[in-house]
Parts: structure tokens; sequence; C-alpha cells
């Protein structure tokens, strides 16, 4: 399930896995219509859905929290998994940026996806996700679909790894450093980030 008009890449990538996208209506300033939504979970078996719900591509929307929190309850009472992709997260002019999904998320349902291609540079390719209950799933499909991203672009990419005795969970994302090796960025204090470097 995905939110209409949604960004190309998403439709293509389920394309080529012989996937089925269910388009729901959107609204340019609040984001995927909840009542369609509901209405749309009730009559077909939607197995997951992905929003980028921060700084939408194309619409530009971010969502309201309380309409993201709300977003989160009606996918738990009807048991689907949101894949949130964040790429876009990080570029906010404010501080701190808007929260993902996954800051609501205390049960693992939400696999917060981002990567390097809008801070920094696309052909890094070199991303990132907190895939909560599903890491299993995920680190299967990494490993079947490319074995692993090569070394030398993630030696390139910032080293976002804790500082010894900074392990946790991170505020804005909550990303532990378990689940995805390293502390969100944003999740890092201005003191942090400059420790960082
Ligand atoms: C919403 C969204 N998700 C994912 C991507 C893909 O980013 P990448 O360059 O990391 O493949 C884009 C690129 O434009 C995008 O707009």
């Amino acid at each position: 399930m995905v939110d209409s008009p949604c960004f190309y890449g998403t439709l293509q990538a389920i394309e080529a896995q012989g996937l089925k996208a269910l388009e729901i209506p959107t609204d340019p300033h609040t984001g995927i219509s909840l009542e369609a939504l509901e209405l749309a979970l009730d009559q077909w078996q939607v197995k997951a859905c992905l929003l980028t719900p921060t700084f939408n591509n194309p619409l530009g929307y971010s969502m309201p929290d309380e309409r993201k929190r709300e977003l989160l309850v009606l996918l738990k009472r009807y048991d689907i998994p949101l894949i949130e992709d964040d790429i876009y997260g990080d570029l906010s002019y404010e501080t701190p940026r808007p929260r993902t999904i996954k800051s609501f998320d205390s049960e693992g349902r939400v696999i917060l996806c981002s990567s390097f291609s809008k801070s920094l540079a696309p052909g890094l390719r070199v991303g990132w996700v907190a895939p909560g209950r599903y890491q299993q799933d995920v680190m299967h499909m990494k490993y079947v679909s490319s074995m692993s991203t090569s070394t030398l672009p993630q030696l390139l990419s910032p080293n976002l790894s804790p500082p010894e005795g900074m392990t946790g969970t991170c505020e804005k994302c909550a990303a532990t450093t378990d689940e995805a090796g390293i502390l969100c960025w944003s999740g890092l204090s201005a003191t942090s980030r400059r420790e960082h470097g």
C-alpha cells in the first residue's frame, strides 16, 4: 500500500518484485488519507505499507505528528508493517527535525530506511535500515540481493558509530545501536555531532 502520487521508484521496486501496489488518496498538506486507508484495509489483504511521511516526494508534505501517531495505531489494528522511507528527513531547516513514525513505535512494527543520497552524494550508494522486528528478514534480503554493500563507499561515508559509552536508542527515530549499527545522525545532540567531527 502506497500513497498516491508516490515516488516513481517505489512503484518500480514493487513491480520488480512481482507485487501489486494499492494506491491511497493523499492530501498535499497532511499526507495519506487515514479514512481511505481504513476502508482499503477493510477490503484488501494488504501486506505492507510503504510511505515517505516526512518531506514527501513528489507532494512535499510532512504528516503532522498526530497523523503519524494515528497511522501507526491503524496499522497496529490490522497488524501491517510500515516501511518508512525517511530519505529527506535529515534535510530539515529546523531543529529538531520532524519526528519519524518509527519514534512512536514501541513494538518494532516500523522498518525505517534512509541513505546519504540526498544529504551527501547519490553516488555513494550507502543507506541504512532500522528494521525492528523484521531484522532477520531484512538481513536475508540484503544477503540474497547484493550480499553486502562494498566497503570503500562505507568508509567514505561519515562515521556515525557512537563513541564508546554512547549507545542506546536514538531520541528522534528510535533506532537502537544494535538495530541500525549506528545511532541515527539526527538523534545526536549538537555537541555529540561536533565530537563526531
Ligand atoms: C522518496 C525517495 N525514496 C528513495 C529514493 C532513492 O534514493 P537512492 O538514491 O538512495 O536510491 C528517492 C530518490 O529520489 C526518493 O525520492
